[in-house]
């Protein structure tokens, strides 16, 4: 399985912040956002990812991430020239998945959770098997704002509405998603909709449709945070910067994941934490290197 970031959109929640910057290369706490997307991904076990950005954003990310041959990923770049909704990452990535499943993750969303790789693994596992796809429902408050997933008496999924003024559920469906190799054939026709964007809804209802999408609910034991507000943005590196210091695990380090999924070993991830070691965050990697070679020696 491959796995697409979107990481373009034009942040106008978040101005003037985002007038030169790109949202996702924005702080939470000590590390870039994108990097909780990229780490979700990370936990699926994929390799492969693409990264899609707005033009004038690209070299910044190269710049971050580069070929993902620190992290023993492949990580390729795409442009999205405006942004044209979020079914659009299929058109642009079609040539990138080359027919392959793939997992598709906003690059604003942060998910945090102790059953999240639990999760995210099952519903990988589920479209590599059985084909179809996998989204999630998440329970919020007010969810107006998002995709609402419409249950029947059965508690079946039978529709899915995008931003409905009067939702039939609690349940928006957040921004990860899994997919089999027919999304860019179902992503192709797509046709924008009446805010004129291509709604990643139009993809989950043609699967629908088809009878082939599952949605997960996710309990209460899982963050899925917002990002895309100042006042979001501040909670998100309030949550982070609670977690790490009471219980010194790091939220979304991308060289811990690398090294514990097998992507990089244990020397490899030593030297990535020697190049950060004036910071915490390097202090830690280095802490886990020193662990495993404490464990190796016993
Ligand atoms: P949004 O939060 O819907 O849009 P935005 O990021 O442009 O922010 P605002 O509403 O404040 O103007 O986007 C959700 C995520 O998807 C975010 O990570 C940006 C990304 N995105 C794209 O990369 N391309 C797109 O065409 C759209 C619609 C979103």
């Amino acid at each position: 399985m491959k796995g697409i970031v979107l990481a373009g959109g034009s942040g106008t929640r978040l101005h003037p912040i985002t007038k030169a910057v790109n949202k996702q290369l924005l702080p939470i706490y000590d590390k870039p956002l994108i990097y909780y997307p990229i780490s979700v991904l990370m936990l699926a076990g994929i390799r492969q990812v693409l990264i899609i950005t707005n033009p004038s954003d690209l070299t910044s990310y190269k710049t971050l991430l580069g070929d993902g041959s620190d992290l023993g990923m492949e990580i390729e770049y795409a442009v999205q020239e405006k942004p044209r909704g979020l079914a659009d990452a299929f058109v642009i990535g079609r040539e990138f998945l080359a027919g392959e499943s793939c997992a598709l993750v906003l690059g604003d969303n942060l998910f945090h959770g102790q059953s999240l790789s639990k999760v995210i693994n099952s519903a990988k596992c589920s479209v590599e098997q059985q084909g179809g796809a996998v989204v999630f429902g998440y329970p919020v408050k007010d969810p107006r704002a998002f995709g609402v997933v419409e249950f029947d008496s059965r508690n079946r999924v039978i529709g899915i509405e995008e931003k409905p003024q009067f939702p039939k559920s609690n349940y928006a469906v957040p921004g990860l998603y899994f997919y089999d190799g027919q999304v860019a054939d179902i992503a192709a026709e797509v046709k924008p909709s009446a805010r004129g964007e291509l709604e990643i809804t139009s993809v989950n209802s043609a699967y629908l449709n088809r009878g082939e999408l599952s949605v997960e609910l996710m309990g209460r034991g899982m963050a899925w945070l917002d990002t895309g507000t100042p006042t979001g943005l501040l909670k998100a590196a309030e949550y982070v910067e609670a977690v790490q210091s009471r219980q010194g695990y790091y939220v979304a380090c991308l060289e811990e994941i690398a090294y514990r999924q097998g992507f990089i070993d244990c020397s490899h991830l030593r030297r990535l934490g020697e190049k950060l070691k004036k910071t915490d965050y390097g202090k830690y990697i280095l802490s886990i290197a020193d662990e495993v070679e404490r464990v190796n020696r016993a």
